[in-house]
């Protein structure tokens, strides 16, 4: 359980309601300040009861004085290289393109850098957060690394803030996100805009602290941290994916009009460590030692079959505000909040399709909430074309992402005569080679594969190895285990084939979401042109949220206008979300090695284990500390047409216009769509130099349409509407049984 979460959304709530600031200066328990840090972690018993409020200072004296578990860490680091030689952008990150503002990073060889490093740290936490930092510094949310000391700890601070523009134009200043819910409220509010947060520069403090957040670009991290319609911000809230950073012990804000406020930082004790007993902890030495002894999630036997465990998604699930009064009635409403179609009541045929997640897994029943999500989708579209609706905002801001298939199907009802690509492949490294290897002379013997399958299988994701559940980029299908394998280079790294999935498989295997069928509506013209639709970013989109942006963008043309970014003009990339593929946590990762070393012994098979393999197999250190939210992402996604086949996430894409958040916009969806749709239909409506940009389609960017490809990954300028890649040719004909669920 999060305390976290709830004591931020009832602050928020409550000050919406009450147009009081968000919290002003609510001294917690005073601590005398000669505290020496040595004897800080004896002080948090004292705030652990009711309120949780534990200073940041403290928190923090206290896990900075746990030594550095040398030996330990050593064997963490050796079994996390290992791990991360599986990340399918491992070899891509050392080579960046220019475009990438985090520069080239050499995971492995930072790894070994702390490693041998070690002593010079001043605490374990410290080495904990200088890896978790590489991968913060990867901008990919689907690659992670929390751990047990991390997770003690989540930090916040009392004050929230917000960047605000006249009139969507001008660049904003940034505001106390309390002054402007009170100003909101009532216009005889005088509020003045911070010019300096501790003594620096507002805009150049936050660019800072959006340092630890794990986006692919800066006007996206910069934007994760600010006040958003009923969110905090991570400002607030923790600095990034699920643990805080630190940063001293309060926030000093001053104000252009000379006023100083000083909000209080504060730690929360967070779900893992709920059950220390804090009476017990006396110096760093005894909490490093109860943190061992802590049970973690990653302990526990995982009972979930291996399709369940293919499809799980550490997400971070955003959801429409249920709370927010501002919204028209809708047309439709997801039971789950994942989506909602609204017709606005201001701009007359304008139609609002919100999607604000892809993600059933965290919901009741996620089958139900799955058939929901399309049938809306289906019943939406039906009334605007009922009600004669000609234009569609898709309103994608907040959405990290979720289930393929929904953003499969959703991509297919809005384009009926057009086939997504999505289009991924694995690094093509050694231990994934030995798996496929072994599997491929399992499945050549019948008697071995029937083993294989009644005692092994459970245990093992063959799904990432299964090439006969995939197409190649023609839409054929792949021939060998030698064809899938390759290696094909690129960037100095090695990949398998790139890859699509073949949307009429109705395999077990690489069928996921439990009885999915596309809606599949018969081929004919869409209901919105193209061009009567735009896409409404944030810069948060990520996962399969960047996939259904990719296939808007890139299949069927349809432009993008995104919000907010750092207060300057200029051009801002879509979105910051990762554009990456399927995930694996370090526990599904070492359990599939662990179960081909099984397999291979028990069939026969020789040559497949290796040291690297074996231990990987069972990183003990790894999984105790670091198991619960360990992941990385097995796939990277190719983009239809690219005939360089770079990895997507490292392609820089402006949208095709900017605007800034106004008081209005911000509180309103309304206003906020209506000026979407106003910036989207006429330029002069956008950021100054945020039009025409090259990657976007206003400035020339040629999406490469529902074509098929001619053999290779080339373009065929002679394949235009009717290509080989008809939805004829994998859909209809095959009575469209697919289910395919994996998580994006
Ligand atoms: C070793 O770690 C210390 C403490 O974090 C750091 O200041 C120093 O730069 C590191 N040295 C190397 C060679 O990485
Ligand atoms: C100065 O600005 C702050 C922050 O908006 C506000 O709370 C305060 O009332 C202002 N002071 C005056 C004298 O207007
Ligand atoms: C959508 O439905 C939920 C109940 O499932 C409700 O709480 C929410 O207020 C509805 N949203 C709107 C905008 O009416
Ligand atoms: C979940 O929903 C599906 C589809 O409505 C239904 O068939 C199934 O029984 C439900 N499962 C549970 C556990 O309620
Ligand atoms: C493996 O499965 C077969 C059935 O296919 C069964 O007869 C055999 O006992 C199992 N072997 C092991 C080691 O579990
Ligand atoms: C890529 O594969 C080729 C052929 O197997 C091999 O020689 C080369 O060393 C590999 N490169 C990398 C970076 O792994
Ligand atoms: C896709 O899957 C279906 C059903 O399993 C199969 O019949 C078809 O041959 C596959 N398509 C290709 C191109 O491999
Ligand atoms: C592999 O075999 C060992 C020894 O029999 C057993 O403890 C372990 O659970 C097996 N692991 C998997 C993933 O099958
Ligand atoms: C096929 O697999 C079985 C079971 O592992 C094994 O006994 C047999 O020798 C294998 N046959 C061949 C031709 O490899």
């Amino acid at each position: 359980m999060y305390l976290l979460g709830s004591i931020l959304a009832s602050a928020v709530l409550v000050a919406a309601q009450t147009s009081t600031l968000i919290p002003t200066s609510s001294t917690p328990s005073a601590v005398p300040s000669s505290s020496s840090s040595a004897e800080a972690c004896a002080k948090i018993a004292k705030f652990t009861g009711d309120t949780n409020n534990i200073p940041a200072k403290i928190a923090h004296d206290c896990l900075t004085s746990v030594p550095v578990a040398v030996e330990e860490d050593e064997a963490l680091i050796n079994q996390l290289k290992l791990m991360w030689e599986w990340n399918s952008e491992t070899g891509w990150l050392k080579n960046t393109p220019e475009t990438w503002d985090r520069g080239s990073l050499d995971l492995i060889s930072e790894l070994d850098k702390i490693k041998g490093n070690l002593s010079n740290y001043d605490s374990e936490y410290d080495v904990h957060l200088a890896i978790q930092k590489l991968s913060i510094d990867t901008g990919n949310y689907h690659f992670l690394f929390g751990s047990d000391i991390l997770s003690i700890f989540l930090f916040w601070r009392e004050v929230a803030m917000t960047t605000i523009s006249d009139d969507g134009l001008k660049v904003p200043n940034t505001y106390v996100a309390g002054d402007i819910i009170a100003q909101h409220a009532d216009d005889g509010v005088s509020i003045s805009p911070i010019t300096k947060v501790n003594g620096q520069d507002v805009q150049e403090y936050l660019e800072k602290i959006a340092d630890w957040e794990q986006y692919t670009n800066l006007d996206a991290r910069y934007n994760n941290l600010l006040f958003r319609e009923a969110k905090p911000g991570s400002l607030v809230s923790p600095a990034q994916v699920f643990y805080g950073v630190y940063d001293d012990a309060a926030t000093t804000v001053t104000f252009k009009n000379g006023t100083t406020r000083r909000y209080n930082n504060i730690a929360t004790v967070s779900g893992v460590a709920e059950n220390i007993d804090w009476s017990e902890v006396t110096d760093g030495k005894s909490l490093f030692k109860i943190l061992s002894k802590l049970k973690t999630a990653a302990d526990e036997p995982d009972t979930s079959s291996a399709a369940q465990k293919a499809a799980r998604h550490l997400s971070r699930r955003t959801l429409i505000p249920r709370d927010n009064t501002n919204y028209p009635e809708p047309v439709v409403n997801h039971s789950d909040a994942m989506m909602a179609g609204y017709f606005m009541d201001t701009v007359n045929d304008v139609a609002v399709l919100q999607i604000s997640s892809f993600d059933t897994s965290s919901v009741d029943n996620s089958t139900e909430s799955s058939r929901e999500f399309q049938r809306l989708v289906k019943e939406f579209l039906e009334q605007c074309q009922d009600k004669d609706k000609k234009k569609l905002i898709l309103d994608l801001r907040e959405n990290q992402g979720g289930d393929v298939d929904l953003l499969l199907d959703t991509f297919m009802q809005l384009f009926p005569a057009e086939m997504p690509f999505s289009a991924q492949r694995y690094r093509a490294q050694d231990g994934y080679k030995r798996v496929g290897d072994a599997l491929n002379e399992i499945k050549k013997n019948d008697t071995a594969q029937e083993e294989f399958d009644s005692n092994w299988s459970e245990d093992i994701l063959t799904t990432h190895w299964d090439y006969e559940d995939y197409v190649d980029v023609n839409g054929d299908s792949i021939p060998d285990w030698d064809t899938w394998l390759g290696p094909f280079t690129y960037n100095e790294d090695n990949f398998t084939l790139t890859s699509r999935y073949n949307m009429s498989n109705s395999n077990k295997n690489s069928v996921l979401g439990e009885g999915f069928k596309f809606e599949n509506p018969s081929s004919g013209p869409p209901i919105f042109e193209p061009e009567n639709m735009v896409m409404l970013m944030d810069g948060l989109c990520g996962s399969s949220c960047a996939s259904f942006h990719e296939e808007l963008k890139n299949v069927a043309g349809v432009k993008s206008v995104v919000v907010g970014g750092r207060a300057k003009e200029g051009p801002m990339q879509a979105l910051g979300g990762t554009k990456g593929g399927t995930i694996l946590s370090f526990s599904e990762m070492s359990q599939t090695i662990a179960g081909m070393i099984n397999a291979t012994e028990a069939l026969g098979i020789e040559g497949f284990e290796t040291p690297e393999l074996k231990a990987l197999a069972n990183p003990e250190v790894l999984l105790r500390r670091a198991g619960v939210d360990g992941q990385i992402q097995i796939q990277d996604q190719v983009r239809k047409g690219d005939s360089s086949e770079s990895t997507l996430q490292y392609t820089y894409e402006d949208a095709d216009c900017r605007m800034f958040w106004t008081t209005k916009t911000l509180f309103e969806p309304q206003a906020l769509w209506a000026a979407a749709w106003a910036a989207h239909t006429d330029e002069n409506k956008c950021v100054k130099g945020s039009t025409k940009q090259p990657s976007s389609i206003s400035g020339g960017f040629k999406p490469f349409g529902a074509g098929g490809l001619k053999g290779s990954m080339e373009q065929d300028d002679t394949a235009t509407s009717t290509g080989g890649l008809t939805r004829k040719f994998s859909l209809v004909a095959c009575a469209a049984t697919t289910l395919l669920s994996f998580l994006l």
